[in-house]
């Protein structure tokens, strides 16, 4: 793996940086965003006739959720009928957020935040300063090994004389939990903040789909919209809830409770097409291009990022991911875009570099067996290209590739299990069936050619 210079494309840094799109990050949110029309448009009428909303945003890994929501909390934050206060760094899920008590701390702490970013001075105002003492005394808690968990678990209140800023004692229980969010709601309804009056509040917290993958959780997130149910309903809050596709059918609908209170249809978040993420991408190198340049050098061409959207659903992140592994193999200068044989052969040895070492000459014969036919491979089959009993093949050979992520299973038929390469690991295939093609346009030197299909 090479170091990029992105210099050598006029391009000031990497234009496939995978972090989602944010107000005040390094990429103009409001130019790089691409698309989402339809989803705007929905948000947006959604948010002008309602004075209350709770709303999930369901997709896949790496569609764009995050980025979607933060493009419309920017957009938001400025409406002139009604412009909502929002914090540009989102809540993210995660096992202590579902906490009714926990979650209301996060919320105040994030505006706090945002207000400490946007006009510090207002943190004097005794309303602020007070919460700000809050969230620094459970903040303490928990990097003490203390219980952030348990902070309003103090009975009916314990007083915290020794704050900052405050005069009056703080009060920890759910309820002057509660309260203390209210206040600071009303502080924003009716202060001006960085010159702007605001009419309500967005929460939006993030990545569900980290917490669902243990499944374990499903019922603890489900109790938790059970438990923060009332004060999702509080007049001028708007709530984003981010999470996988099958967020709201499996988390919210079946609990009558928190459904009733949800807007009805989840906003399902698809893949941006094709053409959509290429012009994305041309978006940013424009963004990011050097002093003095004039054109930028494309670094691949169109149809591989075509490919690439095939192979990763139009999972953004992976695509860009993709690239970047593709230019860390180019030891030349890149005077034109890659072509579709030179980035997949590219691609295909990037993935052998990083498992050959890895790999006995069994799993190798393995991986060329797959590699060279259109099919999936079974234990019968690999006991016989392997001349080793069926009874040895599942542990030795298959489960070690399973867990380096390289084969899943594919099929069953009957008892018979047939195995093939993950989506990451597909572009040993492609490698394989450029070899040809790349012959033609790419030099000798430019790529040697490890062993995997000697
Ligand atoms: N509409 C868009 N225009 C341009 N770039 C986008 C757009 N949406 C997403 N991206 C880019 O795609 C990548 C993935 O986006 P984002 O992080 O928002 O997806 P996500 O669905 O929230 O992902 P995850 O499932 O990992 O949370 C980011 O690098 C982001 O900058
Ligand atoms: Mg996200």
């Amino acid at each position: 793996m090479q170091i990029i210079s992105w210099q050598q494309f006029g391009l000031k840094t990497n234009p496939y940086d995978t972090l989602p799109l944010v107000d005040g990050g390094e990429l103009s949110l409001e130019d790089a965003f691409i698309g989402r029309d339809h989803e705007r448009k929905l948000l947006s009428s959604l948010f002008k006739s309602e004075n209350n909303i709770c709303l999930t945003v369901c997709g896949d890994t790496g569609v764009g959720k995050t980025s979607l929501a933060n493009f419309q909390k920017f957009i938001w934050k400025q409406d002139k009928e009604k412009p909502l206060f929002s914090c540009r760094r989102e809540i993210e899920a995660s096992d202590t957020l579902l906490d009714k008590q926990n979650f209301l701390l996060e919320v105040i702490g994030s505006m706090l935040r945002e207000i400490a970013l946007v006009e510090p001075k207002l943190l004097t105002d005794p309303t602020l300063a007070k919460l700000n003492a809050i969230i620094d005394f459970t903040q303490m808690m928990s990097i003490s090994g203390g219980i952030s968990a348990d902070v309003a678990g103090f009975g009916g209140g314990v007083n915290f004389s020794k704050e900052r800023n405050t005069s009056s004692p703080i009060k920890l229980t759910t309820t002057s939990i509660e309260q203390h969010f209210l206040n600071l709601l009303g502080f924003i309804k009716t202060k001006t903040i960085g010159g702007r009056q605001y009419y309500g509040l967005v929460i939006h917290v993030n990545n569900f789909d980290v917490v669902l993958k243990d499944k374990n959780n499903k019922k603890k997130v489900i109790s938790f919209f059970n438990e923060i149910r009332d004060i999702l309903q509080t007049k001028d809050v708007y709530s984003l809830f981010l999470g996988p596709s099958d967020f709201y059918s499996q988390i919210i609908a079946p609990e009558q409770r928190v459904k009733s209170i949800f807007t009805r249809t989840p906003l399902v978040v698809k893949p941006l097409s094709k053409t959509e993420v290429v012009r994305a991408f041309e978006k940013r190198m424009e963004l990011l291009k050097s002093k003095n340049v004039q054109q930028y050098i494309k670094p691949i061409d169109d149809e591989v990022v075509f490919r690439l959207h095939d192979l990763y659903h139009g999972d953004i992140r992976s695509i860009m991911t993709g690239i970047k592994d593709i230019l860390g193999q180019c030891s030349d200068r890149v005077v034109q875009p890659l072509s579709m044989n030179e980035a997949m052969t590219l691609l295909g040895r990037e993935r052998w570099e990083r498992v050959s070492s890895d790999l006995s000459p069994g799993k190798q014969s393995i991986l060329t067996f797959l590699v060279k036919n259109n099919k999936y491979i079974s234990t019968k089959e690999a006991s016989t290209i392997l001349g080793k009993q069926s009874s040895n093949i599942s542990g030795y050979y298959f489960k070690p590739l399973k867990d380096l992520g390289i084969l899943e299973e594919k099929e069953r038929k009957g008892k018979m299990v047939y195995f093939g390469l993950t989506d990451e690991y597909q572009p040993l295939k492609w490698w394989f069936e450029s070899e040809i093609g790349v012959k033609k346009d790419i030099s000798d030197t430019k790529i040697k050619q490890p062993t995997l299909f000697d």
